[in-house]
C-alpha cells in the first residue's frame, strides 16, 4: 500500500532493523537550530513504554474515530520525533510514513524496530518526498509551532492529503482559558529557556533534568499529594496537572522540550481553526480536553 518516493534520496542509512532514506531538508521554513536540538533530545529519550504510549496517545487521539482511521488508511506522521505516536497510529491504520528532518529518525528506527507497517524517512515538511494528495490521513503532533511560518507548514502538510482525507494536529495553546498564573509562569520559564536552550548539548541535557526536578516536580508532587488526600478537583486546577499521572521519564522529556528548544509559538483556539480553514480543511473538530489544542479537519472532495 505504500507509494514510491517521488525523488531519489541523497543517502540511505542502514539501521539495525530498518533503512532510513534521507532527503535534503534545506528550505526557507525550517529552523536548523531547533531541528538539531530535537535530534539531541530524541536520541536521549527513545525508550517509551507501550503502556505510556497507549495512555498518552489515547488523549491525543480522542477525536479520531474509526471512520477517520481504518485498517486501510495510508498515513503520514510529519515531524515524528522518536516515533512514539507513529507507533500508536500504526496499530489503527494500514501503513504509516514516519518523517522527521532531525537525527530523531535514529530513535524512531529503534522504537519502531518491530513495527512492520512503518517506513522512516529523513525529510522536512517542505521536502516530503511524496506527491500531493497521496495520504488518507496526515498528522503533525507538536511540530508546526516549532516552524517559523506555521500556517505555510500546515498548508504543506495538507497538500499531501487526498481529497476526503483528514489532517490532525496538536499546537501549543496560549493559555487563553487559564488564570494569569499560567501566563506569568510561561513568561518566567521563557527567561530560563533563553539561557538553557543555547547551552552546549550535554550541559543543556543536564540542566533540563535539574529543571524537571526543581520546577516541574514540586508542583506535580503537590498535585499528587492533593489527589491522595481526595482533593482531586483542586489538583486538576494546578499548573502541569496533566503530569500528575505521568512517569518521571516523560516529565524529563517534556522539561527538555520546554527548556531546551529555542523557538516555539502559541495559538488561540480561533487561530488554530483559522489556520486549518486557510489550509483548505473543513469539518474542523477541536478537542475540548487536554492536550490543548489538538484538532482534526477534513479536506473536501
Ligand atoms: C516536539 S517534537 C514532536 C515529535 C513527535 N511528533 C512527538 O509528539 O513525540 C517536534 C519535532 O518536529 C520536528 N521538526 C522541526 N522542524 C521541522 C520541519 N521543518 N519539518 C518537519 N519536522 C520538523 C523536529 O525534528 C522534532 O522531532
Amino acid at each position: 500500500m505504500k507509494s514510491a518516493y517521488n525523488k531519489n534520496p541523497v543517502e540511505i542509512i542502514r539501521g539495525k532493523h530498518k533503512k532510513i532514506s534521507v532527503f535534503s531538508t534545506e528550505g526557507n521554513n525550517i529552523d536548523p537550530i531547533v531541528v538539531k536540538g530535537f535530534g539531541d533530545e530524541w536520541l536521549k529519550f527513545k525508550d517509551f513504554s507501550d503502556a505510556e504510549i497507549a495512555q498518552i496517545s489515547a488523549e491525543y487521539f480522542d477525536i479520531l474515530d474509526d471512520n477517520i482511521l481504518t485498517p486501510s488508511t495510508y498515513a503520514v506522521d510529519i515531524g515524528c520525533g522518536s516515533g512514539r505516536w507513529t507507533k500508536a497510529l500504526s496499530r489503527r491504520v494500514g501503513f504509516v510514513e514516519a518523517i522527521d528532518p532531525s537525527n530523531a529518525v535514529i530513535s524512531a528506527e529503534h522504537l519502531l524496530k518491530e513495527v512492520e507497517n512503518v517506513r522512516i524517512t529523513k525529510a522536512s515538511v517542505e521536502t516530503i518526498p511524496f506527491d500531493d494528495e497521496t495520504f488518507d490521513f496526515a498528522m503533525s503532533v507538536g511540530v508546526l509551532h516549532h516552524i517559523p511560518d506555521t500556517q505555510k507548514a500546515m498548508v504543506d502538510c495538507v497538500k499531501k492529503v487526498k481529497k476526503g482525507g483528514y489532517f490532525f494536529t496538536y499546537l501549543y495553546y496560549n493559555f487563553e482559558t487559564r488564570p494569569a498564573i499560567y501566563k506569568t509562569m510561561y513568561f518566567v520559564t521563557n527567561g530560563i529557556r533563553n539561557v538553557v536552550s543555547k547551552m552546549p548539548s550535554s550541559l543543556k541535557k543536564f540542566s533540563c533534568d535539574i529543571l524537571a526536578i526543581t520546577t516541574y516536580m514540586p508542583v506535580i508532587g503537590l498535585g499528587r499529594i492533593m489527589n491522595a488526600i481526595g482533593l482531586k478537583k483542586a489538583a486538576l486546577k494546578l499548573p502541569l496537572s496533566e503530569y500528575q499521572a505521568r512517569s518521571f521519564f516523560v516529565i524529563r522529556n517534556d522539561a527538555m522540550d520546554r527548556y531546551g528548544t529555542t523557538f516555539d509559538q502559541r495559538f488561540s483556539k480561533e487561530e488554530v481553526i483559522t489556520m486549518m480553514k486557510k489550509s483548505g480543511l473543513e469539518n474542523i473538530v477541536v478537542s475540548p480536553i487536554s492536550p490543548f489544542y489538538h484538532a482534526v479537519g477534513r479536506k473536501p472532495f
